[in-house]
């Protein structure tokens, strides 16, 4: 059967305190909104329906990019109603999944084992059982395993407040089924909203078939109300990450302390020291070590590359068998052919170093072309911006610049060239021959050095 998914994110989050809609709460750098809008695309649906009502228009300009069809709930009047809100645009014959914007963590597999029960004639709830149910609906079954009722924590009784198996608010069922259940729907509850699971209800009661499916996972479907929940759905997702870095052979010191916002892609036998945070697209070749405290968001590193304590690397290209840092910051365009050395406070931006180059200490190369076997001495400065443009600086093959020497370009220095220490650099320096850019060393004989002033 055709599929229609509808996402529902028009809650304003109270319980979150913040200027923020929930739903644009960040999860491992991504609102939450938007892993929802990923794991809904991995099912291949034939449309996804978002229901966005409170901060709509911080919730349509952060996900502007996303091909979904936007419905508007303008008042938020509960989960029933918000689904009401997308089903006119969706055909009879399609199966609507229902999927939750602050629930981020559902997994593909679990979203299509209760598609596979979502019959003509049946509803089909995915339920958890969970060791504290607080503020979760509790599904109440019948005799033969059917459910017969969700009832909404507000509204439960003692008794079924006992009750552990609880709804994830996910639900799958004939999208003209719906349609009827929830136009019977009625806000005569605790919170005076239309509810959702109060479909359970009404189709048990028109002889349909209301079928539990029961999640496995707990952290899967767990639902971010506060920003407590929302650490421990941060917990989650690292807690997965760094599982399966470790199960395709990498080191971990420590998983507790490995952050990843993204997509890591690992060799074997690559170790991560403690503090390391990956964002965005990272990836890591074989044996690659990575000290503590760095922070490497989109970048490719080579094989056999060691990463020294503290640096930072942002949309960087490190070559294989390279050494980088400790405090060494690579920004973006900075691009390491193999061997290269870049050490301690030294900056790199829009800049290529070809195998073998070093620039090991107090260093900013900028807009720069560096050739092989490049020695940058400490202190080095591409003066690259005049405050209106940005310049090229250009060091050819077996170039050495003496330390404190300031290249101000556009400049090109020559193969095999030296730069004398402590050198401003203005006209090209050619090939082969030693250029110096300093005034000449004075020391006056007369000069006596001033005496004390008497403080009165
Ligand atoms: C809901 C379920 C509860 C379940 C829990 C699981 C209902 C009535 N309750 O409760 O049984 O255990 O999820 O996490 O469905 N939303 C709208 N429009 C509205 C109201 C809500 O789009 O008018 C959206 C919210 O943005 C949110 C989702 O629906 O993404 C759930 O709403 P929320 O208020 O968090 O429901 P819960 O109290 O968590
Ligand atoms: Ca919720």
């Amino acid at each position: 059967m055709p599929l229609s998914v509808v996402i529902l994110a028009a809650g304003q989050g109270k319980r979150m305190k913040s200027g923020w809609p929930k739903v644009l709460q960040p999860l491992a750098g991504r609102a939450l909104l938007k892993h929802v809008i990923d794991t809904a695309r991995e099912l291949a649906p034939d449309a996804i329906h978002v229901v966005y009502g409170h901060g709509a228009e911080q919730v349509r300009a952060a996900l502007k990019s996303e091909d979904v069809s936007w419905v508007l709930q303008e008042r938020q009047l509960g989960t029933g109603h918000a689904v009401l809100q997308a089903l006119p645009g969706i055909p009879d014959a399609h199966t609507v999944l229902v999927l939750y914007g602050d629930v981020p963590l559902i997994r593909r597999g679990t979203l299509e084992g209760l598609l596979k029960l979502a019959d003509s004639k049946t509803l089909a709830v995915l339920t958890v059982m969970l060791s504290d149910p607080s503020g979760y609906g509790r599904i109440l079954r019948d005799a033969r395993g059917r459910i017969r009722k969700i009832v909404e924590h507000k509204d439960a009784s003692q008794k079924e407040l006992r009750v552990r198996e609880s709804n994830t608010g996910i639900i799958a069922a004939p999208a003209k089924l719906l349609k009827k259940w929830l136009a019977s729907v009625k806000s005569n509850n605790a919170q005076g909203e239309f509810y959702l699971t109060d479909v359970a209800a009404i189709a048990a009661k028109g002889k349909f078939h209301v079928v539990p499916r029961l999640a496995h996972n707990e952290s899967e479907v767990l639902g971010v109300n506060d920003k407590v929940q929302l650490a421990q759905v941060e917990a989650a997702y690292r807690h997965e990450r760094a599982q399966e870095l470790m199960l395709g052979g990498v080191t971990v010191i420590d998983p507790a302390r490995l952050d990843i916002r993204g997509t890591v892609t690992a060799g074997r036998d690559v170790q991560l020291d403690v503090n390391v945070v990956l964002e965005g697209n990272v990836t890591i070749g074989d044996r690659v070590r990575i000290g503590p405290n760095c922070v490497i968001r989109d970048t490719k590193i080579g094989a056999d590359t060691e990463i020294f304590a503290n640096c930072v690397l942002d949309h960087a290209v490190i070559g294989p068998s390279c050494k980088v840092g400790p405090f060494a910051r690579l920004r973006p365009g900075a691009a390491l052919a193999r061997d290269v050395h870049i050490g301690n406070f030294v900056e790199v931006k829009n800049a290529q170093l070809d195998a073998g180059s070093k620039a090991n200490h107090l260093t900013y190369l900028g807009d720069a072309l560096i050739g092989k076997d490049v020695n940058v001495g400490a202190g080095t400065i591409t003066c690259n911006y005049d405050g209106v443009n940005k310049s090229q600086t250009h060091i050819e093959d077996g170039a050495f610049i003496g330390s404190g020497s300031m290249l101000v370009a556009p400049v090109r220095i020559g193969a095999r060239a030296t730069i004398g220490a402590g050198s401003t650099i203005t006209e090209d320096a050619p090939a082969d021959k030693l250029t110096l850019g300093r005034s000449r060393q004075v020391s006056i004989d007369s000069w006596t050095r001033p005496p004390k002033r008497k403080k009165s």
